[in-house]
């Protein structure tokens, strides 16, 4: 990974949860090591709030996307509308990396992979809210036979999601433990798109699509987000359950997903890298 000589320029794009706490790292816990050179979202006033609450310079706001990006080292991703592939393929084409938080809409983007890497920069996919990513990457150099993950959700963490309507299901009558999904990663980003960006992340560590089978499991009982998750492979196995706490700004974001965001960004801009 490169190393700096200087404070790392970030341009945050998507001010919601998961963005605004990296930006205010940016500005706190990082600030040795980068600085905001940009703050965007389709909604200007997340941005001024967070602007605001962090001191930003009204010279990196919300301006024309392309001028931010091209003033920038490293694109944060953290929008929650369908503009992933399209700010990644921007980020790349000026030769800047990018942190994707979004991963499940850049699941089969080959072709953005192939442009980062003619263009030498970077495409930053935190583990977000799961543990075990570590592994599964040095375990994909082997054989992996097998992936299992079982998601399980509060109904409140699913709401607002169409597909429930088109499989008739009405997730506040729900009285018991329900699997309300069970499917491949494809399938499983198609219908969730908000809500499942771990499978995403184990089939891309993984290196396969179609070894993996998930499950998306509700219940009235649950009050938190949890993966679990099994693989079979040469090297062993492995069993990892992640139990989350909400994201305080965003029930559907877990906690550790945003701090798996800012810990990559910190290896990214500090150089050193820990895990596989
Ligand atoms: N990798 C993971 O484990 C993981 C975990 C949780 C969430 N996520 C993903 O991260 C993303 C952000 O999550 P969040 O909790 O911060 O969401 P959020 O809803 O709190 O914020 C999203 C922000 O993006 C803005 N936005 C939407 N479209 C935009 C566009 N085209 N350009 C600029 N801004 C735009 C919205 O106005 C909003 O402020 C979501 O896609 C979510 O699915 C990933």
């Amino acid at each position: 990974m490169k190393s700096w000589n200087y404070r790392v320029k970030i341009c945050v794009v998507g001010c919601g949860a998961i963005g605004s706490r990296i930006a205010k790292s940016i500005t706190k816990d990082l600030k040795k090591d980068c600085r905001i050179s940009g703050l965007y979202d389709i909604d200007r006033k997340k941005v001024d709030k967070l602007a605001k609450s962090i001191n930003v310079e009204k010279k990196y706001l919300n301006s024309d996307l392309d001028k931010l990006i091209k003033n920038s080292d490293c694109v944060v991703e953290a929008i929650n509308g369908p503009n992933t592939r399209d700010i990644v393929k921007r980020a790349i084409k000026h030769k800047k990396s990018i942190l994707v938080m979004s991963v499940g809409k850049i699941l089969e983007e080959e072709k953005l992979f192939n442009l980062a890497r003619k263009n030498k920069c970077y495409i930053l996919l935190p583990s977000g809210a799961i543990a075990g990513i570590d592994a599964i990457k040095a375990a994909s150099l082997a054989k992996i036979k097998k992936i299992n993950l079982i998601t399980r959700k509060p109904p409140a963490g699913l709401t607002g999601n169409p597909y429930f309507a088109q499989k008739g299901i009405n997730l506040n009558r729900l009285k018991k433990e329900t699997v309300v999904f069970n499917g491949n990663v494809r399938e499983a980003v198609k219908h969730f798109p908000q809500n499942i960006n771990v499978a995403a992340t184990i089939a891309l560590a993984a290196q396969s699509l179609n070894k993996l089978n998930i499950k998306i499991v509700t219940s009235p009982k649950y009050k938190s987000n949890s993966h679990e998750v099994e693989v079979l492979g040469d090297f062993g196995t492995i069993r990892a359950l992640t139990d989350n706490v909400p994201c305080p700004d965003n029930p559907k974001t877990s906690y550790l997903a945003v701090l798996s965001g800012i810990q990559t960004l910190k290896q990214y801009c500090t150089g050193i890298l820990i895990g596989t």
